[in-house]
């Protein structure tokens, strides 16, 4: 294979380096272009462009190839749990038993959040989104942890990684406390990650906190499939705002208002939605599917198509198996899913969608399982954020341990060309 790739343009010709990753993927390296050829790329979205070389998450589109570190999505969803998945990414290897431990208790040591916090939190209404409380929440941190993180020093780093792990599972819970007039806990440092961010959500001021396992293990194994995925819109954003400089609360607070967007992680309330209206106009998938298919009809099948996966996407086909033993196992009837397997076997019979690639994404199931755990469907992107939290750090801390450039894109002007100012008499 070539090692360079040659651009003609107005007759001349220019020579540019080829990166090869360690999964063969090719890139043209254009960083000479504009300063040799005079010309830049154009790609909006980005479908066609790499930001930046990462040795955290693989994935293959066409051969629905996931994998953390080189672990496959399917190994490490059934045999890790999430803790153990987050230390993976952010650090690189799998812990060990005492690299577990320590990272476990270095977490709880930072489970808990400034007493004045509270007065923030009290200051939103009980109908706020809790993404947009989420997003408020963890940029006010910063002003209760006012120290940057020195990204030369691992044991600052380190910190301030464990530092957020351990608040923002509360800050989660809480949002959705206030939401339901319940005091605001800490839960039981004695209980698991995953275990005690459920009883921090749920736990009642007069009642036993009593948790079906079979919760704990299908809300441990979504965090895990929802911990990173590349450079998708949210990490993106995580990694352009971090190119600043800007702190990782930041970045991270701005992570999590993209994520927030319908097109992206809110895609999981919205499948819900879409699902609950099909329910409630009748249950006729077919006609849902004529109007996703109507380009004069805005309506689109939530939680189906992706950017990069032209074939199935591995989280979709774990959570489904996932939804029916989960449901099972606690006896939960849901008619939705029936109208989700209806549309999803629709879908791969109908032209429109195989002609576009267009496969149930990991949305498309899981607020299912969501809601069978008693989630509302208003926190299903938030438990989103919970699951990418340590894909967004991973991702942030990679960024800056290789001194990456900040982010600056360059664009094609379309406006007006120079004229003369008029006053405005005259206008
Ligand atoms: C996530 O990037 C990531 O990795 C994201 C994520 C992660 O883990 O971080 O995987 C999580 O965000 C999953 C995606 C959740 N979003 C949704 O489910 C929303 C519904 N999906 C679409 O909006 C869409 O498929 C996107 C946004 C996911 C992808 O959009 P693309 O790649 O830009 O595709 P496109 O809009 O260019 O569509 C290509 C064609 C178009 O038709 P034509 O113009 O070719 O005729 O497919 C059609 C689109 O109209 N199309 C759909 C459709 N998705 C695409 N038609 C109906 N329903 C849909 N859902």
């Amino acid at each position: 294979m070539s090692k360079t790739a040659t651009l003609e343009f107005d007759g001349k010709k220019y020579e540019f380096p080829v990166t090869v990753g360690t999964e063969d993927e090719i890139g043209v390296d254009i960083k000479k272009l504009r300063g040799e050829a005079g010309i830049i790329t154009l790609d909006p979205g980005f479908k066609n462009t790499g930001s930046c070389e990462s040795a955290i998450t693989f994935l293959d589109g066409e051969k629905g190839i996931l994998r953390y570190r080189g672990y496959a999505i399917e190994d490490l969803a059934e045999k890790a749990d999430f803790l153990e998945v987050a230390y993976l990414l952010i650090f690189g290897e799998l812990p060990n038993k005492q690299q577990l431990e320590k990272f476990t208790n270095d977490i709880k040591e930072q489970s808990h959040v400034d007493e004045e916090m509270k007065k923030i939190l009290d200051g939103f209404p009980k109908s706020a989104h809790p993404m947009g409380v989420l997003s408020s929440l963890t940029s006010a941190l910063i002003a209760f942890n006012p120290s940057s993180v020195d990204v030369s020093s691992e044991d600052d780093m380190y910190k301030a990684i464990v530092k957020i792990l351990g608040k923002f599972p509360v800050l989660a819970a809480w949002t959705l406390r206030k939401k339901n007039s319940l005091p605001l806990n800490y839960g039981d440092e004695d209980l698991g990650y995953v275990e005690n961010l459920h009883k921090m959500m749920f736990e009642k001021p007069n009642k036993t906190y009593n948790v079906d396992k079979a919760v704990i293990d299908a809300l441990d194994k979504l965090l895990i499939l929802h911990a990173d995925h590349e450079q998708n819109c949210s990490t993106s954003t995580v990694r352009m705002v971090g190119s600043s400089h800007a702190g990782l609360f930041a970045s991270l607070s701005a992570g999590i208002s993209a994520l927030w967007g319908p097109l992206h992680g809110g895609a999981n309330q919205a499948v819900i939605e879409m699902l609950e209206g099909i329910k409630e106009d009748g249950g006729d998938t077919h006609k849902f599917m004529q109007k996703a298919k109507d380009k004069e009809d805005p309506f689109r099948l939530m939680g189906f198509g992706h950017r990069v996966y032209k074939n199935f996407d591995p989280r979709a086909k774990i959570i489904k198996k996932s939804a029916d033993e989960v449901l099972g196992q606690l006896g939960v009837e849901d008619p939705v899913l029936d109208i989700a397997k209806g549309l999803e076997k629709e879908a791969l019979e109908d032209d429109y969608f195989v002609k576009r690639k267009l496969y149930p994404n990991v949305d498309f199931y899981s607020g299912i399982i969501y809601r069978a755990l008693g989630i509302p469907v208003d926190m299903f992107t938030v438990m989103f954020a919970l699951g990418r939290l340590p894909g967004w750090i991973a991702q942030w801390r990679e960024m800056r341990l290789r001194k990456e450039p900040i982010g600056r894109p360059r664009q094609i002007y379309i406006g007006e060309n120079h004229r003369d100012f008029k006053p405005l008499g005259s206008r």
